[in-house]
């Protein structure tokens, strides 16, 4: 039978494919999430890279896969826009912000919000990522929350701040909430233990003015959250969460360390970042001349998983060379062994990096 399957959920789901090709289904899998994990599966798996939120294309990857059945698991959830979310869902017109080391740039905000308010447009929110943003690890600190704040005043344009890495900072060391800085009840506040305990527990949190909160209450049509997920965290968080947190980040930190070095080695001066202060990605610019979203593809089929930039932007010019990679989940040896691949594939594709700066290695074979 020809089934697809289909989730952000990519444990179960990359299990649930396994199983169903190893009872000779023909599966497709249908995500752009699995990447990482699909590993194994999509080697077998015919695999259609698809947002799960663009309706438009998940229709059309179902036409080409002409499934028989289709096995949904439940998706990851992401509300409104950040770098990582540039295209346009269910109709949302998103404009996109630069950012710099300090995170979103205020004057670029400004600018924004006044071109819109001379078309007479009011943005519903301006979303952000202020502790530890994704892709670029960047840390809004607090000058720059007051100056988002007087901006949302300002032109009263609600913020909407998704603070799900926060827990991630090597430190522990992090500016105040921008929610717990407003005192104008204009600040949606949202959390996650996706990245602190488990993604798979699909539980996070909201904290917002009533006002807001009673409309977003009132268009929660799940039939509740699960209660059991709850009670497992509530019972493990509890006597835990405090010492568990600074354990995690020191092995992000050491895994970051493994990945920063393995790319100093391979690639040289052709790969440049900054040391990020928490979290769990690496944001890379490569030579201007290298296309990551062919990179992605051609490193995909070397077993080496990367996030091309332009998936994570608004500016096709700026990120088209860039790309992210996630060092949370891959052992030391495997971040080793991928740095190492990926520069294998870059050299063959686009003749950078040119040389190896892994000398050693060389010489010695
Ligand atoms: C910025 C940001 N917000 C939200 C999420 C999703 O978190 P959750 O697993 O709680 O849906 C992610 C996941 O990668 C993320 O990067």
């Amino acid at each position: 039978m020809r089934v697809v399957v289909t989730g952000g959920a990519g444990y179960v789901g990359g299990f649930a494919a396994e199983r169903l090709l190893e009872l000779g289904h023909e599966v497709t899998v249908l995500d752009n999430l699995w990447r990482g994990n699909a590993g194994g599966v999509t080697k077998e798996a015919q695999f259609i890279n698809v947002d799960l939120r663009d309706a438009d294309g998940v229709l059309s990857a179902l036409r080409e896969a002409r499934p028989e059945a289709v096995m949904h698991f439940a998706a990851a959830t992401l509300v409104g826009e950040s770098m990582g979310h540039p295209r346009s869902y269910f109709g949302v017109n998103v404009v996109g912000i630069p950012l710099d080391d300090q995170g979103m740039r205020m004057d670029a905000l400004e600018k924004a919000l006044t071109d819109l308010r001379g078309k007479g447009v009011t943005p519903k929110y301006t979303y952000t990522i202020p502790t530890v943003q994704n892709p670029t690890a960047t840390i809004m600190p607090e000058a720059r929350r007051t100056e988002l704040l007087k901006l949302s005043q300002q032109y009263g344009v609600p913020v909407f701040e998704d603070d799900c890495y926060a827990d991630l900072i090597w430190d522990g060391k992090r500016p105040p909430a921008i929610y717990a800085m407003d005192k104008s009840a204009g600040v949606i506040h949202v959390g996650s233990f996706s990245k602190s305990i488990a993604p798979a527990l699909r539980v996070g949190f909201i904290v917002a003015p009533w006002a807001m909160m009673s409309r977003m209450l009132a268009l929660k049509t799940d039939a509740g959250s699960g209660a059991l997920e709850q009670m497992v965290l509530a019972e493990y968080c509890a006597p835990h969460f405090a010492t568990h947190v600074p354990k995690l980040t020191r092995g992000l930190r050491a895994k970051l360390d493994t990945l920063m070095e393995a790319l100093n080695e391979q690639f040289g001066t052709a790969a440049e970042f900054e040391d990020p202060k928490g979290g769990i990605f690496l944001w890379i610019k490569l030579p201007d001349n290298v296309d990551t979203l062919k990179l992605y593809q051609a490193a995909l089929a070397a077993g080496v998983a990367i996030n091309p930039g332009p998936e994570w932007s608004t500016d096709k010019a700026y990120s088209g060379s860039r790309l992210r990679l996630c060092f949370a989940s891959p052992s030391h040896e495997e971040i080793r062994a991928g740095g190492a691949g990926l520069a294998e594939v870059c050299r063959k594709e686009f003749g950078v990096p040119e040389r190896s700066a892994n000398v050693e290695k060389r010489a010695s074979t």
